[in-house]
């Protein structure tokens, strides 16, 4: 068997945790690749609602593992914060969970440099979730980091002690009060207790060597969905750099953050909203500062699920979204929050840029960070509510229109278009 892999075509939150808690019971295992708690994953199911940060989406189906693999980052207190939030309503996923061993951590100091270093940035601040994802990574190229299997090798407080004293002499650099810097509401050392305690409590969880694992129970037969986290145009190497997060959000990272090679990848399903969002700064070329980019955020209630930020809103992008696709090797495309046109007589997609008089449908350089102009199509909108159609074949013309415009400017086809954040509101085509 391979490994098939989903993952976000745009800028994050285009609604992976939703298809990967539909597509779960499909699946023997679900994989996390990358990144860490900057994600917040979304499911809704029977009245209930989850965000998800660490911890794979595949966790409410009994029958499925979940693991966080090697080229993930993990917080131990926000993990820990997750799995509480999953007791209290009587879930307990521990059986079902598995983390690898080689998975780095973040240290609260990785958080103070985080935020140290945004300060310092000023007005060309990234608007990092300021989670210490990029502080971790860091350290993890630097070989400097600290993992899982440390926690129990015996010496694990003197290689924290060590890494912490590294990053107070970066904060006294940058004079950044980190005593006074409050984290999760308590101070440094009131969260290091709380910390401390999450590590525990980690270090009881099961730990796996799962490059290993997984390319066991691939040959056994047995199915893996790799569940990206960001989307491609945030990806370290290929997004808006530096508007970028620190780790490669693009099927290449299954690779590396799995362990498996790449003869090994299976379907890539690629997901998009049906219009854009960005959360955080950098370059958004359909982005609307008008009162449409307001009725987009307000009708998609469009606040970050991790830091509550209100998002940055704008039409479909088709030449960025051709780029997602041949970077991903994308087979399916899944289409989100269609609903969320439903209001709109009529939808504009951009179909190419035009950068200094020229016509191109590719990125420049710079991400898009200079002016340039859109090349716009007009597409009539089908302005009635589609959120409780239970069929695609019920759907209004317009919004069969809408899906061919995108499969024939991309090439490939949409399998799924989602009218709803519960997991019932997802038509398959
Ligand atoms: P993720 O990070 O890709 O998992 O996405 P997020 O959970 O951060 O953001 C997606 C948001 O849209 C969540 O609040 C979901 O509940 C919601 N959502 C997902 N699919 C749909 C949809 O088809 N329609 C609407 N209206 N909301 C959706
Ligand atoms: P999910 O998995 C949307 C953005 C941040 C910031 C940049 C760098 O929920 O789709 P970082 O915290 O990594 O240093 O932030 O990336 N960002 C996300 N935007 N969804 C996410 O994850 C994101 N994770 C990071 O807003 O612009
Ligand atoms: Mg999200």
């Amino acid at each position: 068997m391979k490994v098939d892999v989903l993952l976000g075509l745009q800028w994050g939150d285009e609604g992976k945790g939703k298809i990967v808690d539909v597509l779960t019971p499909k699946y023997d295992i679900i994989a996390r690749f990358q990144g860490g708690p900057n994600a917040g994953h979304t499911i809704e199911f029977e009245g209930n609602k989850f965000i998800l940060h660490t911890i794979p989406s595949g966790i409410f189906n009994k029958n499925t593992i979940n693991i966080i693999g090697n080229g993930v980052i993990i917080d131990p207190f926000i993990l820990q914060k997750e799995l509480n939030n999953l007791k209290e309503k009587d879930l307990d996923p521990t059986d079902n969970l598995l983390v690898s061993n080689k998975a780095h951590l973040i240290i609260p100091s990785h958080r103070l440099l985080d935020a140290a270093y945004e300060k310092a940035k000023g007005k060309g601040k990234i608007g990092s979730t300021l989670k210490g994802i990029g502080p971790t990574y860091t350290d993890k190229v630097a070989r400097a980091g600290i993992r899982v299997g440390d926690i129990l090798s015996g010496n694990f407080k003197e290689k924290y002690e060590a890494l912490k004293a590294k990053h107070i002499d970066i904060l006294d650099f940058y004079n950044f009060d980190y005593t006074n810097h409050k984290l999760d509401g308590v101070t440094f050392s009131d969260y290091e207790q709380k910390w401390f305690d999450a590590v525990e409590k980690l270090g009881k969880l099961k730990h796996i060597d799962s490059e290993y694992f997984i390319n066991n129970v691939l040959n056994e037969g047995k199915s893996v969905l790799a569940e990206g986290a960001q989307g491609s145009l945030l990806d370290v190497d290929f997004g808006s750099y530096p508007f970028v997060t620190s780790s490669n959000t693009i099927t290449a990272g299954v690779c590396s953050g799995l362990g498996i090679n790449p003869k090994k990848v299976g379907k890539v399903y690629g997901i998009f909203k049906a219009y854009c969002t960005r959360v955080g700064s950098g370059p958004f070329p359909t982005e609307l500062l008008d009162e449409t980019g307001d009725k987009l955020r307000e009708v998609g209630r469009e606040f970050g699920s991790t830091t509550g930020r209100p998002r940055r809103c704008g039409w479909l992008d088709i030449p960025a979204l051709k780029y997602a696709i041949m970077l991903n090797g994308v087979d399916e495309l899944l289409m989100m929050k269609t609903d969320v046109l439903s209001p709109f007589e009529s939808i504009e997609v951009c179909t190419a840029y035009k950068i200094n008089g020229k016509v191109s449908e590719e990125i420049p350089f710079d991400g898009l960070a200079k002016d340039i102009e859109l090349e716009l199509e007009s597409l009539k909108g089908w302005n009635k509510d589609i959120d409780r159609l239970e069929s695609i074949k019920d759907a209004p013309q317009e919004v069969h229109n809408y899906v061919k415009f995108v499969e024939e400017k991309t090439g490939i086809p949409v399998s799924v278009v989602s009218v709803g954040p519960d997991r019932k509101q997802t038509l398959f085509k």
